[in-house]
């Protein structure tokens, strides 16, 4: 592409002036690969964004988009439907913890957190507690960039230029600690670090925090998985004082760690869930939000009759073309047993990921399920080293998502036995030479 071409895009979340030195464009997509202009072949070690689950330009999902688009291509999303949006809630919620069996759409992770955070202010007015106006979320998490989100942060650079967004945020610590280091699965250590939410329940008031934040396993800070018993005990603190539990499983959802949700794989259910990502499987925008019965039936009952219950929603709230790859995205799930597979897929690309421990560079390894992060020791500056090794990746022929200096691996889970032993050969190659 010529250079001039290249100036009036302006790209999210990238060194623009590195990128337009130095394009890294991909022009076409299938199954486990990528390719770029060139025509060089690059294996997707991310699932795209934490998207493209069941593997790219599945026919199934593109077919059911085209064919949706040339029938019914837009329905107001206010005061009309069509019905696959009610199709599409009704499997999202079978797929939920018994209990979470409403859906409300929105476009992406982002509104979906911000969503989230508004049905829980709605939900406490509407059942005379409105001074619950404090949300709890953690250091190091990742919600999204819309303004409740990105006050939910706990990663400064997604912080620092914004000041304060929202009064009354306040944030647990995280649980990434040394002595969970290099340790597979959950950590033996850092139950206790779920106290900061009884800390702030004496700080704040018992009845004025209204929802705390949570990813189960924090993916875009660089993969921390949650210690033992630590989100059984924010649980408990929850239900012992009227807070809400939102999962944030934007990268979770969806067969990730095993089971649909992470809720299911710890046994933990929270009560609402945000979901986006994988529900179309990436082809088309699309974020959700599961919320527990009776929130949805409050909200509804503190309306009177004939108004409107709930101020919110957007005009793309389950468009036609996003239910109809919803729709096809879990069929493909179901058809291949695609959560199964990444079941058991797991154990061989948790081994895989974690033999990488043996090399000077790497200082930590984390990982559960089909997610896995591989932190190195940072170069000059904390993150420089990890922006190298992805475009050293991605010249190698591996394309992964790094935060910081972790690389963020996450295989779709069509990938075979042999995608992940080249995975992982790629990271050795590019990080043998590499010393802290
Ligand atoms: C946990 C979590 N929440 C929210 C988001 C934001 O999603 P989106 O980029 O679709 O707005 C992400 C994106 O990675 C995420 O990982």
């Amino acid at each position: 592409m010529s250079a001039s071409l290249l100036e009036s895009h302006w790209l999210p979340f990238t060194d623009n002036r590195a990128f337009k030195r130095e394009p890294r464009l991909f022009v076409r997509a299938s199954g486990m690969h990528y390719w770029n202009e060139r025509g060089d072949r690059i294996l997707d070690g991310s699932s795209g964004l934490f998207t493209s689950a069941a593997g790219h330009c599945r026919p199934e999902i593109a077919k059911a988009v085209g064919e949706q688009l040339q029938t019914l291509d837009f329905t107001p999303s206010f005061m009309r439907g069509h019905p696959l949006a009610f199709k599409l809630a009704d499997e999202v919620a079978s797929l939920m913890p018994a209990g979470l069996g409403h859906v409300f759409f929105c476009n992406s992770g982002s509104e979906s957190v911000d969503t989230a955070m508004k049905i829980a202010m709605a939900y406490h007015l509407a059942r005379g507690e409105g001074q619950r106006s404090h949300f709890v979320s953690r250091e190091r998490a990742y919600h999204g960039v819309n303004i409740g989100g990105t006050a939910l942060s706990g990663m400064v650079r997604n912080r620092e230029a914004f000041g304060t967004l929202l009064p009354g945020v306040l944030h647990m610590r995280h649980t990434l600690l040394p002595e969970n280091r290099l340790k597979r699965g959950q950590g033996d250590v850092g139950v206790e670090l779920a106290d900061d939410l009884l800390r702030f329940v004496q700080l704040v008031g018992e009845k004025r925090i209204a929802a705390v934040f949570v990813e189960p396993i924090a993916g875009s800070t660089g993969v921390i998985v949650p210690p033992k018993g630590y989100l059984e005990r924010i649980r408990e603190i929850c239900t012992r004082y009227g807070i809400l539990l939102v999962f944030d499983e934007v990268i979770c959802g969806f067969g990730r760690t095993g089971q649909a949700f992470a809720a299911q794989s710890f046994g933990v259910t929270p009560d609402m869930i945000t979901m986006a990502k994988a529900l179309t499987n990436g082809a088309q925008p699309m974020g959700a939000i599961a919320v527990r019965d009776d929130i949805y039936q409050t909200i509804l009952d503190g309306a009177a009759d004939g108004v409107t219950e709930f101020f919110h929603g957007y005009t793309y709230s389950a468009h036609p073309a996003a239910c109809a790859a919803g729709l096809a995205t879990l069929d493909i799930y179901r058809k291949e047993r695609l959560f199964e597979r990444a079941r058991s897929l797991a154990p061989a690309f948790q081994d895989a990921m974690f033999a990488l421990q043996d090399l000077p560079i790497v200082k930590d390894v984390r990982g559960y399920g089909l997610l896995a992060g591989i932190e190195v020791h940072p170069g000059k500056a904390p993150g420089v080293r990890g922006t190298e090794l992805q475009g050293r990746l991605f010249d190698r022929g591996l394309h992964v998502k790094t935060t910081g200096d972790v690389a963020i691996i996450a295989p779709a889970f069509i990938a075979e036995p042999v995608h992940i032993e080249e995975i992982a050969a790629h990271l050795r190659d590019a990080l043998t030479d590499e010393r802290p």
